[in-house]
């Protein structure tokens, strides 16, 4: 799958952990930040959900210290359904029933552990469609 990713400075070592480990099979598109030094998250998100918008990748990952501003921000870009999440079953039901093209998560709320875990059930749980597409329509 073609993923893009990116990540404000609370972010760098959780990216790299998810690319070198769960997300190494998949075409990655880094759109950084990989330094500690203080970026803004919109910029971020804004690249990386017009990368899905525009079909150049089919779904992006967002990491910030909280994961909130990710998905406020990436949440802005038409076509995008941005998830913030910090648990495997929000990120599961979150593309069961909300179809989310972008996952957003907090890298000082929860460790690498449990981003991997959710980062692998989000990539392969399935949208329903059904009931759940006249609503994610609705979003639309
Ligand atoms: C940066 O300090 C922090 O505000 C940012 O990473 C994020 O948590 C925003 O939602």
């Amino acid at each position: 799958m073609k993923i893009a990713i990116g990540c404000d400075h609370t972010g760098p070592d959780m990216k790299r952990a998810l690319i070198e480990s769960v997300l190494s099979d998949h075409e990655i598109t880094d759109v950084g930040t990989n330094s500690e030094a203080a970026v803004d998250y919109p910029d971020i998100a804004h690249e990386v959900a017009h990368l899905v918008a525009e079909g150049q990748a089919e779904r992006g990952i967002l990491i910030c210290g909280t994961g909130i501003g990710m998905a406020m921000a990436a949440g802005k870009v038409p076509g995008i359904r941005a998830a913030r999440c910090g648990d495997p079953y929000s990120a599961e039901l979150s593309r069961r029933h909300n179809n989310a093209n972008v996952l957003c998560m907090g890298a000082r709320i929860i460790g690498h552990d449990m981003a991997r875990k959710i980062v692998e059930t989000w990539l392969v749980a399935p949208f329903e469609g059904g009931r759940h597409a006249r609503r994610v329509g609705k979003i639309g």
